[in-house]
């Protein structure tokens, strides 16, 4: 395969993302824009993500979000390989925008048109920055989504485990709700968790005489309510321990499924765990995993945090990857695809 610029969108959840990467013919890529619209003043004062507003942010962002990021990339339309964009899952409202805009700009430029999904996206956003080859274990940890997958390929994927209820990233959101941090959750928490005590708080161990993979977070969250609720007017110093006891309680569970993947994986992984998704920023998690990595000899690969959260170099580099791949899809199917929700 050749060199090829491909434009990326992003839109499935409340960043408007738009990037430019480039996939050289050796298979390295150099990320020559990436555009990131954060949505979180829009949702503030509802203490959540709103899918409606969602969408509307997309729809007056988005434009604007693609012109910067091929500017800033100092290439023009022409000079582009492939547009690709977020089909699902996520917000239907925010996919529609972005695969319609994107949609408008492969007629516009006659360039094909790749509908990612946004879990490949996240599952080779590790590409962008390391020469991670393949297969490696992946964690991929986000605010929607929370599973163990064997990443043989480009397009390649087996999952191993998944969660029974909450996300991870979910969980951090709810419980910095529930403890009045504001939005978005995970840096939240993990800001207020400096200086707390791990230990003040015993809180479960989900799954602990379960075989598999699979996470749950519910039980955790209810632990942690339950722990807040018996604090009538909690101090600051109460807030930080709460903060640190769920984090690590929630990190010990991400390395323990963890830990049962490598088994699954046995030397089939190379011992390569790849931690992906906006919660790979944390760094206690990471801390925890770099420890059972190091335990069992195997590499720990996180990409910087602006990679791990949601953006649209990670969709562009998806795009990339297949088309190097010849993994081309139909043009007409692609052009009818309806957002997956
Ligand atoms: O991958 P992402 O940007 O969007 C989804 O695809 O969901 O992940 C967003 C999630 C949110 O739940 C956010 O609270 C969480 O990632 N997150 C973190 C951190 N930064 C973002 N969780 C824990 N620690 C962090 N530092
Ligand atoms: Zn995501």
């Amino acid at each position: 395969a050749s060199e090829s610029y491909v434009l990326g969108i992003e839109t499935s959840c409340d960043d408007t993302a738009a990037a430019v990467v480039l996939r050289r013919a050796d298979g390295s890529c150099r990320i020559l824009s990436n555009e990131v619209w954060a949505q979180h003043d829009d949702h503030a004062a509802y203490g959540g993500v709103v899918p409606e507003i969602a969408a509307r942010s997309h729809v007056e962002r988005l434009d604007a979000t693609i012109e910067k990021a091929v500017a800033a990339a100092g290439v023009d339309y022409d000079q582009l390989a492939a547009v690709a964009a977020t089909a699902g899952p996520g917000l239907v409202g925010g996919v529609m925008v972005g695969l319609t805009a994107a949609k408008a700009v492969a007629l516009a430029h006659d360039l094909p048109l790749f509908p990612i999904n946004h879990l490949e996206g996240h599952a080779l956003s590790v590409r962008l920055t390391e020469k991670a080859a393949f297969p490696y274990l992946l964690l991929l940890i986000s605010g929607g989504h929370t599973q163990l997958i064997r990443v043989a390929g480009v397009g390649d994927y087996e999952r191993l485990g998944t969660t029974i209820d909450d996300a991870a990233g979910e969980s951090f959101d709810k419980t910095a709700k529930l403890l009045g941090l504001g939005a978005p959750g995970g840096p939240m928490i993990e800001a207020a968790a400096v200086g707390g005590r791990t230990d003040r708080f015993a809180l479960p161990e989900p799954l602990k005489r379960r075989e598999g993979c699979d996470f749950s977070f519910s039980g955790l969250k209810t632990a942690v309510r339950e722990a807040a609720e018996g604090i009538p007017s909690p101090t600051g110093q109460d807030v930080a321990d709460i903060a640190a006891s769920f984090q690590i309680a929630a990190a010990r569970h991400l390395a323990q499924r963890t830990e049962k993947a490598m088994g699954i994986m046995g030397s089939h992984g190379e011992g390569r765990l790849v931690a992906a998704g906006g919660v790979a920023a944390n760094c206690t998690i990471k801390k925890m995993l770099q420890q059972l990595c190091a335990a069992n000899s195997w590499r720990l690969i996180v990409p910087p945090p602006k990679y791990c959260t949601d953006n649209g170099a990670m969709i562009a580099w998806a795009g990339a990857e297949r088309l190097a791949a010849g993994l081309i899809p139909d043009q007409a199917e692609a052009m009818r695809l309806a957002p997956r929700a």
